[in-house]
């Protein structure tokens, strides 16, 4: 029996739940009446319950009642209610009495803090479930599956407003208080359930058939919201035709919470977001922080259905949830803002899952969770980003239109209920009249991925074969070798014609005929497979003299980077990456250059102090060329032009540290301080980003000073990160205390820390500082926090700096849930290899170059 689990014989169908949140004192008081049906006699019920007290615990049924004995299980967050006479099957009803308090730690029913324009001070509470917090607001059946009917009644400061998943019923005084009570919701998790209290302002809403669509900010911020309400609507009139099933409930509110743990919440009806991903200026704002907003919004949307609707069983499917949404997400966007080429720059995402998923400690998308951190863990690239390509690969196998008829009968299918993986392979093999089980196990229930190479053997064939991609030597090599079935597409370019061909690759090898004047393959044509590609190196010479345009993007950033991947892998030489870097110089696609200028980034970490200087010519060598071509901003130009020109901007300023693009910073960001509506924000950000690299105190205590007084999300980040991006120990020595002494949300904690670890003039007083205050961190920032602020450890790239983290970590005995301290140890055991293995031959190189 697993201790974390509930017992299934008593079920919950509907929760009459009353709350009443005091922001003055931090505490809540509430009651709850649960109709439950017993399956079976017993004596005891068994839910959820952590951080409350609860002082009475009822059951009845018709006239009879008997209380209950009531025992908290603490490391277990469960509630044993005993009961002197046995509960002979049938329905009851439970009630219970309870207090908690609104804390700060960002989770259950908890408590956030802004301040007005004035700089008064004033608190909102607000709730965040998922994975299991629900049960530190009010105990239930804290489990997906448990799915009942949610009728709740706030009672709150008559001046407040109050927000939850569906409309407001009544609202009425009742002595100097509000009583708000709200409509049933449909059958539903408890993860799912939402409040938000507070001096709440909304926009008109804008409506989507029946359903009015609003977003809600606190007050002052109004003027921010058109952005994300359009991209809301947009995405939900989407989503009813592709789902070809109406929007779940009465009404859709957006909410942005000043304090927010992840990025957004998916509560039906009640989506709450951390403010940058919701509220922003379009007219300030750059490219990427409009594409976070539309992303974010469009992704909780597509929950409403996958998620809501239909929700996973237990947390080891929660890609079911999760890599759908990030599917729908990309599916919205690009119908939004087809200039914006999503599904390309979905490229960044899969190769983020790509690095993981190539380690020793990776694990399989589908994974076993029992306690609640194993939960947390789950949400990780894996089940987003991995879960994400993979149910793209099948897409573009199958046939969109195909794949979209398997979702549509999916979600007919198990509205209001629950599902298991099989039961969407099932759907998606009735639409597509194939058994899409045998290909997709393989990608969901095996960890890791394949690695296809390409050679010419010499009668004029095309071999192709499969072995599984791994960073580091594989240690448990199993007796049968590891397969995946690779849907492969080949695109043929011969003498005047090119052809694609696609075969699916079930065994070690495969080969194909090749034409007559075969030129060259391009193998992942368009780039939907979640595998990577090593062609032999005439292959590869072939193939690069189809640059720049005869590839497409997203197979020139694949090449790239998958290169770079080679290269950490031990299977490509550094020197020739950077060769092969010198063909790109006149490359224009910005996610080509953010792998580039990333895997720069990365060897900039594991050079030698006294070699900065010529790496800094290698880069200035290679970027130079493609940021004069990109020249200055033109009236009515792409907007991933604009992108382009603020990351080529920042590669040379900071990693490059070129004195002209520094001086044209400093110009760029006088003239926005001049005339802020005429400024082109990508040039803004990154400016202020290249002052920071070459700033010294002066700039330091200006952007301190534009931090605190940010009228945007946006504007605060920007300027927040630039605290991170000084090069002077002081500064940044400077910035590491604001993280524990409250002048830094405990929401951006994390992310501060992070740049810095990543900073090869902050990493080592960063990394002192996590281990000094590591208490404190553990106990201010939230646990999903704490995961991000740990990923910084991969920047230690030194073999004395790994040496150091190991330690930490094993005698501290740190844990994050599920594999996340191997994985980021391995991260960085795979760079500090790289440095030895090539540091001399780098050296070499650069004394040349
Ligand atoms: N369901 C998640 C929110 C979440 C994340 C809850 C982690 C508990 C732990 C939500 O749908 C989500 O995925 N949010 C993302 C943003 C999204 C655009 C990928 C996030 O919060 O980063
Ligand atoms: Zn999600």
């Amino acid at each position: 029996m697993d201790p974390y689990r509930l017992p299934t014989h008593v079920l919950p169908t509907r929760y009459d739940l009353r709350l009443e949140p005091d922001l003055a004192s931090s505490r809540f008081a509430g009651a709850v009446t649960i109709a439950i049906k017993v399956l079976q006699p017993t004596s005891e019920i068994v839910l959820n319950a952590a951080e409350l007290e609860i002082s009475e615990a009822i059951l009845a049924r018709e006239e009879d009642s008997q209380s209950a004995r009531i025992a908290l299980e603490e490391t277990t967050e469960r509630c044993r209610l005993a009961f002197d006479r046995p509960i002979p099957k049938g329905t009851y009803s439970l009630r219970l009495v309870f207090q908690g308090t609104l804390n700060d730690k960002l989770r259950g029913f908890y408590r956030s803090k802004y301040k007005d324009a004035a700089g008064q001070e004033h608190w909102l509470a607000a709730t965040q479930f998922e994975a299991t917090d629900a049960r530190r607001a009010f105990p239930c059946w804290d489990e997906p599956a448990f799915k009942a009917v949610f009728a709740s009644t706030l009672l709150i400061d008559a001046a407040l407003t109050a927000v939850s998943n569906t409309g407001v019923l009544a609202d009425y005084a009742e002595g100097n208080k509000k009583v708000v009570r709200f409509a049933d919701s449909i059958p539903m998790s408890t993860y799912l359930v939402a409040f938000v209290v507070g001096e709440l302002e909304a926009t008109e809403p804008v409506y989507v058939g029946r359903t009015p669509v609003r977003v809600w900010s606190v007050p002052g911020k109004r003027q921010l919201a058109a952005f994300g309400q359009q991209i809301a609507a947009f995405s939900l009139k989407m989503y009813e035709d592709y789902y070809g099933v109406p929007y779940p409930s009465d009404k859709l509110d957006l909410l942005a919470i000043p304090d927010f743990a992840a990025g957004a919440m998916e509560n039906l009806g009640a989506i709450t977001f951390r403010e940058t991903a919701l509220l922003v200026d379009e007219k300030t704002a750059t490219h990427a922080e409009l594409e976070r907003v539309a992303d974010v919004v469009a992704h909780e949307n597509a929950h409403m259905w996958f998620g809501d609707l239909v929700t996973m069983s237990w947390w080891n499917g929660l890609w079911l949830n999760e890599a759908f949404a990030t599917v729908l997400e990309m599916v919205a966007v690009d119908a939004w803002k087809p200039e914006w080429q999503r599904w390309t720059t979905f490229g960044v995402s899969r190769a983020a899952a790509l690095v993981v998923d190539g380690l020793q400690s990776t694990r399989p998308i589908e994974y076993p969770v029992a306690a609640p951190r194993d939960a947390d863990a789950m949400f990780d690239v894996l089940t987003y980003e991995k879960g994400a390509s993979v149910l793209r690969m099948l897409e573009q196998h199958i046939g969109p239109e195909v794949f979209r008829e398997g979702i549509r009968q999916y979600l007919r299918k198990h509205a209001y209920g629950n599902t298991e993986t099989a039961d969407l392979w099932s759907a998606l093999g009735a639409a597509a009249a194939q058994s899409v089980a045998e290909m997709m196990d393989g990608w969901v229930f095996q960890p890791g991925y394949p690695l296809a190479s390409a050679r010419v053997e010499k009668e004029g064939r095309l071999s192709v074969t499969q072995q599984p991609f791994a960073y580091l030597p594989r240690t448990k090599e199993t007796a049968a070798p590891q397969r995946w079935q690779v849907p492969i597409q080949i695109r043929i370019h011969s003498k005047g014609s090119t052809t694609t061909q696609r075969l699916l690759l079930n065994d070690a090898e495969a080969t194909l005929d090749l034409p007559e004047g075969f030129e060259c393959a391009v193998l992942n044509e368009a780039g939907h497979g979640f595998y990577r590609v090593h062609y032999a190196p005439e292959l590869l010479e072939r193939l690069l003299k189809l640059l720049p345009n005869g590839l497409a993007a997203i197979e020139r950033f694949n090449l790239v980077n998958d290169s770079w991947a080679a290269v950490l892998a031990g299977l490509m030489p550094l020197t020739e990456y950077l060769e092969l870097t010198t063909r790109f110089k006149m490359e224009r696609d910005k996610n080509v250059w953010a792998v580039l200028i990333g895997s720069f980034a990365a060897l900039n970490r594991v050079i030698d102090a006294s070699d900065r200087p010529a790496f800094e010519r290698l880069i200035r060598d290679r970027l130079q060329a493609a940021f004069a071509a990109v020249g200055t901003p033109r009236p009515g130009e792409n907007e991933l032009t604009k992108q382009l020109r603020g990351e080529l901007a920042r590669g040379l300023g900071m990693l490059g540290n070129d004195e002209a693009v520094q001086r044209q910073a400093a110009a760029w960001y006088a003239e926005q301080t001049q005339a802020p509506a005429a400024a082109d924000p990508d040039l803004t950000a990154a400016a202020v980003a290249i002052l920071a690299h070459a700033g010294d105190r002066s700039r330091y205590d200006e952007f301190l000073g534009r931090f605190r007084a940010a009228t945007t999300p946006q504007d605060e980040q920007r300027y927040l990160h630039a605290l991170t991006a000084f090069r002077v120990p002081e500064l940044l020595a400077e910035t590491l205390p604001r993280t524990l002494n409250g002048e830094f949300r405990t929401q951006d904690v994390p992310h501060v820390i992070r740049s810095l670890l990543h900073s090869v003039h902050g990493r080592e007083i960063a990394w002192g500082f996590v281990k000094q205050r590591w208490d404190e961190l553990a106990r201010a920032v939230p646990a999903t926090g704490l995961k991000r602020l740990c990923e910084g450890v991969i920047g230690l790239a030194t073999p004395e700096l790994e040496r150091d983290v190991r330690d930490f970590f094993r005698t501290r005995n740190i844990q994050l849930g599920g594999k996340l301290v191997e994985q980021y140890l391995e991260q960085l055991h795979i760079v500090v290899q790289m440095r030895e293995r090539e540091g001399e031959a780098l050296r070499a190189y650069l004394s040349v170059t």
